[in-house]
């Protein structure tokens, strides 16, 4: 597992501002800060990528440059991966997408809630590397759902997992539920979750945060 903030860099201040519930209430600068990390995080994804050498004409000569194999297909989950995934396309910008649509419904009165997915388009996954985009690894139930869903499309060769705040709860039940190889890539771990599955201190409901209140 790669951990962002496990070095001091400049990511500490976009991850301190996406947690900060003065600076949340600007949720322009929350949606630019899950780009941002998605950039980051991109970047650290990439170099774990196969490259090959491929001759680029400049205005004076031929320059050998280690370009990428083959592009990732790029898969967020809506609705709070759209800005964390926007990027990831800033810099695989070649990539192709897939969408999915999942979100927590609880029953009225209710704390315990199941994973509804209501949308899943996604072009064919067989033999490519898949990047999964979710900001928040809280349970790993939407994730687990998710790539149950994807693999129907084809078997990736390899997925990558990429979330701004993972909980331990969270990484130990992707180890415990998906028999594929995998990496994850995350800016933090937290210390745990609460009794509403939120990330604890985490931010708080990062859709909410990024997109308004769904009623
Ligand atoms: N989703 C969020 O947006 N926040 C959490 O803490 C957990 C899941």
């Amino acid at each position: 597992m790669f951990v962002l903030n496990k070095t001091n860099s400049i990511a500490n201040h976009f991850l301190a501002e996406i947690r900060d519930q003065h600076i949340q209430k600007d949720s322009m600068r929350f949606r630019k800060n899950l780009e941002r990390l998605g950039g980051l995080l991109a970047y650290e994804i990439s170099k774990s990528l196969s490259y090959q050498p491929q001759p680029v004409t400049t205005p004076l000569g031929i320059s050998h440059v280690n370009l990428l194999e083959n592009q990732p297909v790029l898969i967020p989950i809506m609705r709070a991966g759209i800005p964390f995934y926007l990027g990831v396309l800033n810099y695989f910008d070649g990539a192709v997408s897939g969408f999915i649509g999942a979100y927590r419904h609880h029953a009225i009165g209710n704390d315990d809630f199941e994973i509804q997915m209501d949308y899943v388009a996604t072009p064919s996954l067989k033999d490519r590397r898949v990047i999964l985009i979710d900001p928040m690894l809280a349970t790993g139930k939407s994730i687990v759902k998710t790539l149950k869903a994807l693999r129907k499309n084809g078997e990736p060769q390899h997925i990558d997992i990429m979330c701004v705040i993972a909980a331990p709860e969270g990484i130990d039940f992707l180890h415990e539920h998906i028999d594929l190889k995998f990496n994850l890539w995350v800016a933090a771990v937290d210390e745990k979750l609460n009794d509403r599955a939120y990330i604890i201190p985490g931010l708080g409901d990062a859709g909410d945060l990024a997109y308004g209140h769904k009623s």
